[in-house]
C-alpha cells in the first residue's frame, strides 16, 4: 500500500489540502495588474500554495530560487533557461537580437536539458535588465508572465544596490505580475515595509499560517482508516496535538504513524514508535546543531521546549530578544501568537538529552 502522507517536496493534487481561501485570493489577485509578496516560516505550504494557483490559471509562468543564485548573471541566466522552457528559443530568438550580450545555450545530448549561461565578467545588471526586457517583450498586458521569486530576501546579499536597479527595472514592466516568496519574515518585512527599501509597498503582502486543524484533521484521518480502521480519529488528534498543525511536521509524522503500522501491526503505541524513530533518524543532525549554539542560545531552546518563561532573570531582556530574533531568522524558532521551536522532533531530542 503506498504511503498516503508526503513531505519534503511541493504537494499536488491529493496530498493537498485545505487552502481554499488562499488559493482563491492569490488567484484574483493575480489576475489584477498587482504583484504580490507571500510570507511565512519555512515548510508551511508557499510553494504548494503557488504552485497550486499558478497551474490553476493555466498562464505562462516561471519559477526561479534566490537561494540557488550566485550572482547578478547567475540570476539572468537561471531566469532565461526557465523562460526558454516555456517560450522554445526558435519562437522568441528575434526576440533577444536587443541582447547587449548574447547567451550561450546548449543543450545536453544525453539528457536533452538546456542550459544558458553568459560569458563571466559581463555586468550583471545589463543581463537582468535585457532578460527581464525580453519576458516584457514577449508577453501583452492581456497575457501577463507570472515569475515566481523563491527566498527572495537574498536578493539583497547578490550586488550592492541591487535591490534598487531591480526595482526600478521591474517597475517599468506591465506584462508581468511577481510573486515573490520569503521565509525570513524580518528580512521580508524590511524590504517590503521599511520607508527606505526600494521594493516599499511593491506589492500586497500576505502570510501563510499553518494549516487550519479541522481540515487537516479530516485530511489524516480519512487517510489513517486505510490502516487503522478503529482509532484513525483518535490518531489524528494525536498526531496534530503533536506538531501543533505545522503542515510539514504533520505530514512527516502521519507518515511515520503509517509506517509503523504497516511494518509493526500489532504496535500499541505508533505515535510513539513513530516519533522516536525520526528523532533517532536525525539525531546526528540535532547533534551537531546543539553543538554549535552558544550558551544563550541553548538556553533559549531549552526554556522553549520545556514550555518556561523566558524572562526569568538569568539574561537580560535584550540578550535574550536579540538571541531569540536570531533564531526566528535561522528558522529554529517561529512566532504565531508566541514563540515555540519550529521542529518537535528537535525538541523532543532536546527533551531527550536533558532527561
Ligand atoms: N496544503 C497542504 N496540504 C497538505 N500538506 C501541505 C500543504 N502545504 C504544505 N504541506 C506540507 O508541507 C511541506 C512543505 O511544503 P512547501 O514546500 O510547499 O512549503 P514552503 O513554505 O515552500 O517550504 P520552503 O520554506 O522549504 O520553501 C510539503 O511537502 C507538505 O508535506
Ligand atoms: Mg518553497
Amino acid at each position: 500500500m503506498e504511503n498516503p502522507f508526503k513531505f519534503g517536496t511541493i504537494v499536488e493534487d491529493e496530498y493537498f489540502t485545505d487552502r481554499v481561501e488562499e488559493v482563491a485570493f492569490i488567484r484574483q489577485f493575480i489576475e489584477s495588474a498587482n504583484h504580490l509578496i507571500l510570507i511565512s516560516p519555512r515548510r508551511f505550504g508557499k510553494s504548494s500554495v503557488v504552485e497550486k494557483v499558478v497551474k490553476q490559471s493555466g498562464r505562462k509562468h516561471i519559477t526561479v530560487n534566490l537561494q540557488q543564485v550566485t550572482s547578478v548573471a547567475d540570476f539572468s541566466a537561471k531566469l532565461l533557461k526557465e523562460f526558454f522552457k516555456v517560450h522554445p528559443l526558435e519562437l522568441v530568438r528575434h526576440l533577444i537580437t536587443h541582447f547587449r550580450v548574447i547567451p550561450t545555450v546548449s543543450t545536453n545530448p544525453i539528457t536533452g536539458a538546456m542550459d544558458v549561461s553568459f560569458q563571466p565578467g559581463v555586468d550583471g545588471t545589463m543581463l537582468i535588465e535585457d532578460v527581464l526586457t525580453l519576458i516584457e517583450k514577449a508577453h501583452t498586458e492581456k497575457d501577463r508572465m507570472i515569475v515566481v521569486l523563491d527566498e527572495f530576501q537574498e536578493i539583497c546579499d547578490l550586488a550592492p544596490k541591487f535591490d534598487k536597479q531591480l526595482r526600478a527595472i521591474m517597475q517599468q514592466q506591465k506584462h508581468v505580475n511577481y510573486i515573490l516568496l520569503g521565509s525570513q519574515e524580518s528580512m521580508m518585512t524590511d524590504i517590503f515595509e521599511n520607508k527606505k527599501s526600494p521594493f516599499y509597498h511593491f506589492g500586497q503582502l500576505m502570510r501563510l499560517r499553518k494549516l487550519p486543524r479541522d481540515e487537516f484533521h479530516k485530511y489524516l484521518s480519512e487517510r489513517l482508516a486505510g490502516l487503522y480502521a478503529s482509532q484513525h480519529h483518535e490518531l489524528a488528534d494525536a498526531i496534530l496535538d503533536y506538531t501543533g498543525c505545522h503542515p510539514y511536521y504533520t505530514q512527516q509524522l502521519a507518515a511515520n504513524v503509517w509506517q509503523t503500522g504497516l511494518i509493526k501491526p500489532d504496535t500499541t503505541a505508533p505515535i510513539r514508535s513513530a516519533i522516536d524513530h525520526i528523532v533517532t533518524a536525525h539525531g546526528l543532525d540535532y547533534e551537531r546543531l546543539w553543538a554549535v549554539f552558544n550558551r544563550t542560545n541553548k538556553w533559549i531552546m531549552q526554556r522553549l521546549a520545556y514550555g518556561k518563561p523566558l524572562q526569568s532573570g538569568e539574561y537580560r531582556t535584550s540578550t535574550v530578544y536579540s538571541a531569540l530574533k536570531r533564531l526566528q531568522k535561522d528558522g529554529y524558532v517561529i512566532y504565531s501568537d508566541h514563540y515555540e521551536l519550529e521542529d518537535p522532533f528537535f525538541k523532543e531530542w532536546i527533551l531527550a538529552s536533558n532527561a
